[in-house]
């Protein structure tokens, strides 16, 4: 792997600054010198998320992400380094110069995937409008689906022709690659004869829009009844379908409200149409817990109009789960007598649909509702298993406020005493405690102790010398006397005192930094080791950063601890030292 040079990584880093960008992502509040706000990587109620703008880092309490402003674009647009250090670049304004790339043979820029999705769209849509490549498709949309050509242009339909290289003839003279459209999934390649063919043939073609407008993939439904009803671009360098909603670039214009979310992209295309511009649709996968926060910076509630049949219920289960996780409000819509919102709004029209919306169910009712029918209320027994169901429901959510309206409805609809629902809940919720505080205390322990220690997993072999290991480096980390001690071996520190492999790389990796005509730099520390490693190296400088006053001392102490485990060690006494050669062999194994 080639490096990106110094001086690109350092002028990229200058113009990026971290509180402004992780400022768009985050939702920051100041507290001290510092910002504070909820972690984008994993799900939590209160900020353990912070943001210090002194030394330009970032790291969480709750997940242990951190590092500079190269690795939160990297976690957050999921880019490698090099496609982080070009997306900030590109922020600022700025070009990296091909030499001070690195190179990633074959593969293309997202620009490039743009580019290239951009002509096959417009190519799509010109067959669509040929009546001897398209008219099977555009009676299809016009005729079978009902949908105007307004609708129809508005969402860029097009008609991949039912040939195998009329759209690989029209790139390659665009300048396209074999390469590129395979990469791209416009093309696949013919195990026969080795040669690319293209990937849709007799489909309606939906391009797939971000919201900055790049179109990032498409789906392409058949016209009758055959299997796979859709294909979809597979995730390449531009598109994953994870982070992305179909009809968001129009829905964030309308979302001030809430959004309809559903499963189809014709339910969305249907409600569009029919003025429901605030819907959209997750690209043929469950929801994701990326999603679901993409949804939560849009909007504060989230209508969720998901098929009627069982498949579409359990997803809808399982949205009102991820979307609850990131506190948006969700209501649930039930279509009696429709499979889906496309076929509903077709039976009954917009205003009928803008009914149902007012009707709608509040997430705890619609599960309530699903208890309440598993059980005969007249019948004592079952009542009382339906109000056990329905305090365990009634203890998964997290704020008091609603615990206490929610344990009403409940007593009322299944008219049981509320006090006594009251005291389930009380009880539950005790229980649900104690279970949790022991879990992060399990949790808590076997991190102390090293096992799944995954970034060092040498730790557990000696506690005790790893973290006096992660008291030099942390303070290594935050202040350069130490680097220069170090250097100089001072206080006679070698790297063979290191016995953890990933302990060594890191003190190797400063000194050598240390060395350079520029010195050291945490941009640098990112570039050479993995997201999870950065994480463990900014937790490392965490902990030092306070120790201002007797680093000296403790650092001097670190180095003693760390000294006799070596000695202890080179006697024998501990079978699990590992050796030189070990080391060696474990160092070139990551490479
Ligand atoms: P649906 O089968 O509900 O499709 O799948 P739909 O969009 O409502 O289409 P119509 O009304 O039958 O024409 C919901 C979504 O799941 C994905 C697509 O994103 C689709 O919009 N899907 C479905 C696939 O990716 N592949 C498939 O084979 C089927
Ligand atoms: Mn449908």
């Amino acid at each position: 792997m080639r490096l990106i040079a110094r001086e690109v990584i350092d002028d990229i880093v200058a113009r990026s600054d971290i509180e402004q960008i992780i400022g768009s992502y985050v939702t920051l509040k100041r507290a001290g010198s510092n910002l504070k706000g909820l972690c984008p990587f994993h799900s939590e109620k209160t900020p353990s998320f912070v943001v210090y703008p002194n030394n330009q880092s970032f790291f969480c309490f709750g997940c242990n992400a951190g590092g500079g402003v190269i690795s939160f674009i990297q976690q957050a647009e999921n880019l490698d380094f090099v496609g982080a250090v070009e997306f900030l670049a590109a922020r600022a304004g700025v070009s990296i110069p091909q030499d001070g790339k690195a190179e990633r043979p074959g593969e293309m820029s997202r620009k490039r995937v743009y580019d290239m999705n951009l002509a096959a769209a417009k190519f799509f849509r010109e067959c669509l409008f040929d009546p001897a490549l398209g008219g099977d498709g555009l009676r299809y949309l016009t005729e079978t689906r009902r949908l105007s050509m307004a609708t129809v242009k508005h969402f860029g339909l097009g008609f991949a022709p039912n040939t195998f290289g009329l759209l690989y003839n029209h790139m390659r003279k665009l300048g396209y690659t074999d390469e590129e459209l395979i990469q791209g999934f416009l093309c696949g390649r013919s195990q026969k004869t080795g040669k690319p063919y293209d990937y849709y043939r007799n489909r309606i073609i939906f391009p797939i829009i971000d919201t900055s407008g790049n179109i990032i993939a498409f789906g392409g439904r058949v016209m009758d009844d055959s299997k796979p009803k859709y294909l979809n671009t597979s995730d390449t360098p531009g598109f994953k379908k994870s982070r992305n909603l179909f009809a968001l670039n129009f829905a964030r214009n309308h979302c001030a409200e809430n959004i309809i979310l559903c499963e189809g992209y014709m339910d969305v295309i249907a409600l569009h149409a029919a003025g429901f511009e605030n819907a959209v649709a997750t690209l043929g996968t469950a929801i994701t817990s990326e999603q679901a926060r993409m949804l939560a910076r849009y909007t504060k509630k989230v209508f969720l109009s998901y098929d009627s049949d069982e498949a579409g219920q359990k997803a809808a289960n399982r949205a009102m789960l991820m979307l609850g996780e990131v506190d948006v409000e969700v209501r649930v819509i039930r279509l009696p007598d429709a499979k889906d919102p496309d076929e509903y709004i077709r039976k009954h029209g917009a205003d009928k649909f803008r009914r149902v919306l007012e009707g709608s169910q509040s997430g705890f009712q619609y599960k309530l509702d699903g208890i309440l029918s598993k059980y005969d209320i007249g019948d004592p027994e079952q009542r009382i298993r339906a109000g056990n169901d329905c305090c365990a429901l009634i203890v998964t959510y997290y704020s008091a406020v609603e615990r206490e309206v929610y344990t009403s409805m409940a007593a009322k609809q299944l008219s049981l005493p509320l006090d006594v629902l009251k005291n389930q809940v009380q009880v539950l919720m005790k229980k649900r405690m104690r279970d949790k505080s022991s879990e992060e205390r399990r949790h808590a322990q076997s991190e102390i102790r090293g096992v799944g220690d995954r970034v060092n997993p040498d730790v557990i072999k000696d506690v005790r010398a790893a973290s006096a290991e992660e008291i030099i480096l942390g303070l290594m980390l935050v202040f350069p006397e130490y680097r220069t001690a170090a250097d100089q071996e001072a206080y006679g520190l070698v790297p063979d005192d290191f016995f953890t492999a990933f302990g060594r790389r890191v003190f190797e990796a400063i000194l050598e930094l240390h060395r350079s005509p520029d010195g050291f730099s945490a941009p640098m520390m990112e570039q050479l080791f993995s997201l999870e490693e950065v994480g463990r190296i900014q937790q490392m400088e965490q902990k030092r950063r306070a120790l201002a006053e007797n680093g000296q001392s403790v650092f001097r102490a670190a180095v003693e601890t760390l000294k006799s485990a070596g000695a202890r060690r080179a006697a024998g006494a501990d079978g699990d030292a590992v050796s030189g050669i070990e080391r060696l062999l474990r160092d070139k194994k990551k490479k």
